[in-house]
């Protein structure tokens, strides 16, 4: 029987991470379960940084970006060594499952402690790449492209002031998720995604039928994970004679208040996934697909690999001629 959960928020923070933490706690409050807050992610788990947690702990952070629950890219987890440590303060806290607010990473810690020690969790997914499967959308994704939209649409104000073009990387090192959603919206002449073939003549030769057809500017959106911004700003100099501009858009895309969207899939996926819990579920990721919970093992969400939409990268660039 579960008495006690933990709740915590590994890895990379995200906005809307608040707000899941608030209706894990007030969910198992209302429903008589005690709660303790894991600081720092599984570094603090594995170094006992545990506290008990009332309603009052999570008033007023609602609408704040971050995670008042702090975190800290913790690499030990990988060993088993220190999943042990974190099972025995698991114990001693008297914690019966933990409620793990985060993404692939923390998935992956979450199914080693349930097959090696048998730790029971549900994993509520929170990142701003999105690149959580087995959910339409993962808390923070929604933020984060909005984020960089704004900041691109002031880029755009500048570009075409001074006739220039931009490249702007976004976030994500392995999947363009964010820079597919946002070079959409902000009507991006190019978009560059790892999950593509990364082709500096094709940007170019694009860059150029646009310029012979009398485009003044242009912005190129690139996934951190494509390439260099400089060297591909380089590069179309080199080629083109052209003035550019490079624009690291970086940790402002992780910050802010969580958007509408944020909150609302905060609030539904933190609070189904301790009811889940109390009905007998175990070692789910719990995600909305097609605006319903969707619950998925652990082993079934992590063989499967979430994969962007090509064919929205036709869409953008035949939008943006
Ligand atoms: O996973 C979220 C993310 O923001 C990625 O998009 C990015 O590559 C990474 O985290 C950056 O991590 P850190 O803040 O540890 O440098």
């Amino acid at each position: 029987m579960i008495k006690t959960i933990g709740v915590v928020t590994p890895g990379g923070d995200a906005p809307g991470m608040n707000t899941a933490i608030r209706s894990v706690v007030r969910t198992a409050i209302f429903h008589g379960l005690r709660v303790m807050g894991i600081d720092r992610g599984y570094a603090g788990l594995i170094g006992g940084d545990i506290h008990a947690m009332d309603l009052k702990s999570v008033s007023g952070i609602v609408n704040r970006g971050g995670t008042i629950l702090h975190t800290v890219r913790c690499p030990e987890f990988r060993k088993k060594s220190f999943r042990r440590i974190a099972v025995r303060q698991i114990k001693e806290h008297g914690i019966d499952a933990l409620l793990i607010i985060g993404g692939n990473g923390s998935l992956g810690g979450a199914n080693d402690l349930q097959k090696e020690f048998g730790i029971v969790s549900m994993v509520i997914p929170a990142s701003i790449d999105n690149d959580i499967p087995c959910t339409d959308s993962t808390i923070g994704f929604d933020t984060a492209v909005n984020t960089a939209l704004d900041a691109i649409d002031k880029i755009r104000d500048t570009a075409a002031s001074h006739e220039r073009i931009f490249v702007i990387e976004v976030m994500g090192r392995d999947n363009g998720f964010i820079a597919l959603e946002v070079g959409l919206g902000a009507g991006a002449e190019i978009i560059m995604v790892p999950e593509e073939k990364c082709d500096f003549d094709r940007v170019c030769k694009r860059l150029r039928a646009g310029l012979d057809r009398g485009k003044l500017s242009s912005i190129i959106v690139t996934a951190e994970g494509v390439c260099r911004g400089n060297d591909l700003a380089e590069y179309i100099l080199k080629k083109l004679k052209v003035d550019v501009r490079v624009t690291v858009l970086g940790h402002i895309q992780r910050g802010g208040s969580p958007s509408a969207e944020s909150r609302a899939l905060a609030c539904k996926l933190g609070s189904a996934a301790v009811e889940l819990l109390l009905k007998g579920s175990k070692n789910k990721l719990v995600g909305m697909q097609n605006g319903k919970i969707a619950v998925t093992d652990f082993s079934k969400a992590l063989r499967t690999k979430k994969t962007i939409d090509r064919s929205v990268l036709e869409l953008a660039e035949k939008l943006s001629i």
